[in-house]
């Protein structure tokens, strides 16, 4: 049962949100990745979250469709608590996201076609399979692999699978589209392709877009909007303009790709390197 005072944000309402974080908090164990965050994501538009290795951006975004409950703190989906929705209610919120996971996973054993199929066939109402092959064809040619749908993952480049994951997380015409980094591990090409088609879906369906990166010159392509995150907290939060001229170090270290002073000391004083080159006494003959 839902508390009268737990749903506060919907009396209230959001604004213009269609995420909205509330004072959320995310730790594992003693470890707190996530500090009293409170976030809107707004409509329509292109949040880009940038931030270190290990700083929380995948946690952040698997908390937005409560893919990790929080801690503390509470997460709305277009002006409804989702947080603390059973299972089963959080499956229907979750078609009205797309997702495009780290590691982007195709079904290895499925062929293109089949991916796509596979949200379709799992969470909507289609069962004239015609039908549902035009979803699909429909979806390869947005994403420029119309042909390809009866090829198995382990023939495409890692680039077009990025694409038929893309397709197949935009099979259920999602409101909003989470990237967990898109472009890692592709050339600045096919990177670029990847930011197109970032720009391309949310101008032509509309859709509002969280994209998580380490990839400035994809941030800078496609936001509106950068928030980079660090210790927990959101440290900067604004257009690409605000980002480049933060006064901010940790700010400027990241979007300039620099190690900090500490973390450099700490090398050069090691002498760690010189010694793994020699084989311990207990390996010697
Ligand atoms: N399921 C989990 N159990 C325990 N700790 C976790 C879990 N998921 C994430 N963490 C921890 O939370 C922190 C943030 O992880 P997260 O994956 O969000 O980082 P990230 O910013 O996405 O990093 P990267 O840029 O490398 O993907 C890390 O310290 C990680 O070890
Ligand atoms: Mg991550």
């Amino acid at each position: 049962m839902v508390k009268a005072e737990d749903n506060k944000g919907t009396a209230e309402g959001n604004g213009n949100g269609v995420i909205v974080v509330k004072n959320l908090t995310k730790r594992f164990g003693n470890n707190i990745v996530l500090d009293n965050i409170t976030l809107s994501i707004e409509k329509g538009k292109t949040t880009v979250v940038i931030g270190p290795s290990g700083c929380g951006k995948t946690v952040l975004i698997k908390n937005f469709i409560v893919l990790l409950r929080p801690n503390s703190g509470e997460i709305y989906f277009k002006d409804k608590r989702i947080d603390n929705l059973p299972d089963r209610e959080l499956n229907k919120v979750r078609t009205h996201y797309g997702f495009l996971f780290q590691g982007g996973a195709l079904f290895d054993s499925f062929n293109v076609a089949e991916n796509i199929m596979f949200p379709i066939t799992q969470h909507s109402r289609i069962t004239d399979w015609r039908q549902a092959e035009d979803i699909v064809n429909a979806k390869l040619a947005m994403v420029g692999l119309d042909g390809f749908q009866n090829y198995y993952p382990a023939k495409l480049s890692g680039g077009q699978r990025k694409r038929v994951a893309l397709a197949r997380a935009i099979a259920l015409n999602p409101e909003v589209i989470l990237y967990d980094e898109p472009t890692t591990g592709l050339d600045p090409i096919r990177a670029d392709i990847i930011n197109e088609l970032i720009l391309k879906l949310q101008r032509e369906l509309g859709v509002t877009t969280v994209v998580v990166t380490h990839d400035m010159t994809s941030a800078y392509k496609i936001a509106d909007r950068i928030i980079m995150l660090h210790n927990g907290k959101i440290i900067a939060d604004g257009d690409a303009e605000h980002i480049r001229n933060h006064p901010h170090p940790q700010v400027q270290q990241f979007i300039n790709g620099q190690a900090s002073e500490d973390d450099l000391a700490v090398l050069r004083a090691s002498s760690d390197i010189a010694k793994a080159q020699f084989l311990p006494r207990d390996f010697e003959e």
